[in-house]
């Protein structure tokens, strides 16, 4: 396959179906892959852990999103949330969230799930057909979520389409639908916070579990984020473990229909479940892309990059590197070391990944045990977006 022209701006109509082919033929052939502008795309495992691990790497997307957005709620809401900050205002945001996802908070939430994925299965037996998407996978974060910031579950159903609406406008190609989508879900969403803001203040939930009282009250003894920071982390936090989630769970199920063999397995030994899904995370995760700009210049694969080159991380590429995973197109429930990047690394490692962790176990765990089969009922429909990588629709039919 010849790769020469490859842009992430124009991929071929196969490229949705098994991006891992042209990854393999980039990384073989030309693995620092020039795009557009001087930008460049990398797809070896070495150098996405070099950058994703080095200072000179910025995730302040300040210069790439003016052009992109203009001066619009997207660029505010993409320039404003911890993930495209560097320190300090990355560094303050980070902490306090972090103190309400801790492997003690995750333990507190987990009965929860549990008895959510109990009563979502029990509709599905009942009815022994559904998108497993909508109906099952996306159900699970929606809940997580909105407990996390405490969001009324009559208030939680917009979620999901403005979370989807704001992350569609970080695709490499956008239409003018999707920026006017995003634009509008972030102004819906900064009108909701206000109110649910100024009632936390009034009412505030608990320090150790409340994201959103611990966000408006800042660290104990730290310095405040402001009005504007405010929205924009909760924003964030609301998409961050949405369709993510919601992905690990379907791209996971798609994994095992099409791995008869691993899901026997599986089945047969469930405390294979955790490595289960880290194996999922690997071969086909829920983000495909991460970006970075070059603050001084770097060298990644003999090539030297100037300083202000844009660089998007192939991280599906670096997780199917076979100089890291032996047979990497292989699907090996039991896989192991298995130290995939679908979280990334370094500074900005996914905050939430435990509880992504937590949700996939106790959904696919609980799945299994409760049909002893599972299959495919019609025509699963992919969504033909190449940063975020799931299903739309995944018809399954249980007994
Ligand atoms: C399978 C599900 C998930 C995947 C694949 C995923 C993936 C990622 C990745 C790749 C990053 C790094 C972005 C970068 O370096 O530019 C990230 C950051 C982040 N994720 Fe996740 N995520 C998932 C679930 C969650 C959940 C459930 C939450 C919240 C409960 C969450 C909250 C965050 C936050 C706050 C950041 C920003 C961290 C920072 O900038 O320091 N994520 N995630």
């Amino acid at each position: 396959m010849d790769v020469r022209g490859f842009r992430l701006t124009g991929v071929p109509p196969d490229f949705f179906d098994d991006p891992y082919r042209y990854y393999a033929a980039l990384r073989e052939q030309d693995p620092v892959h020039e795009l557009e502008n001087g930008a460049v795309f990398l797809t070896r495992y070495e150098d996405v852990v070099a950058l994703y691990r080095d200072a000179r790497a910025s995730s302040d997307k300040r210069v790439e999103f003016r052009p992109k957005f203009g001066d619009s709620p997207l660029y505010e809401h993409h320039t404003t949330s911890l993930v495209f900050n560097d320190p300090p205002l990355h560094t303050r945001v980070r902490r306090i969230i972090m103190g309400a996802v801790n492997q003690k908070a995750i333990a507190r939430m987990e009965p929860n799930v549990a008895r959510l994925v109990d009563a979502l299965l029990a509709e599905i037996a009942e009815k022994r057909e559904a998108n497993f998407i909508d109906e099952f996978a996306a159900q699970i974060p929606i809940e997580v979520i909105g407990n996390l910031l405490d969001i009324p579950r009559a208030e939680r159903s917009p979620l999901r389409g403005g979370s989807v609406a704001i992350l569609s406008g970080l695709e490499p190609k956008l239409t003018a639908q999707m920026l006017d989508a995003g634009n509008r879900a972030v102004t819906d969403f900064i009108e909701y916070l206000k109110v649910l803001i100024a009632e936390r203040r009034r009412k505030p939930g608990d320090y150790g579990s409340d994201v959103l009282t611990r966000l408006i009250q800042g660290e104990r003894d730290g310095e405040k984020l402001t009005e504007k920071e405010l929205y924009h982390q909760c924003i964030f936090l609301l998409n961050a473990g949405h369709e993510t989630t919601t992905n690990l769970i379907g791209n996971g199920l798609w994994a095992l229909l099409n791995n008869p063999g691993e899901l026997a397995r599986l089945r047969a030994d469930p405390a294979l479940v955790p490595s289960a899904i880290e194996e999922m995370l690997r071969h086909d995760g829920p983000i495909q892309l991460n970006n970075r700009r070059l603050t001084a210049p770097m060298t990644l694969s003999g090539k030297t990059l100037a300083k202000d080159t844009l660089v998007t991380i192939g991280i599906g590429a670096a997780n199917h590197d076979p100089g890291q995973f032996p047979d990497p197109e292989r699907f090996d429930v039991a896989r192991k070391p298995n130290r995939h990047v679908a979280f990334g690394q370094g500074d900005h490692v996914c905050v939430g990944m435990n509880v992504a962790r937590m949700e996939g176990r106790i959904a696919l765990g609980k799945l299994l045990q409760r049909f002893a089969k599972i299959e495919l009922a019609g025509e699963p429909e992919r969504d033909r977006r190449i940063r975020f990588r799931g299903f739309r629709k995944l018809p399954v039919r249980v007994g």
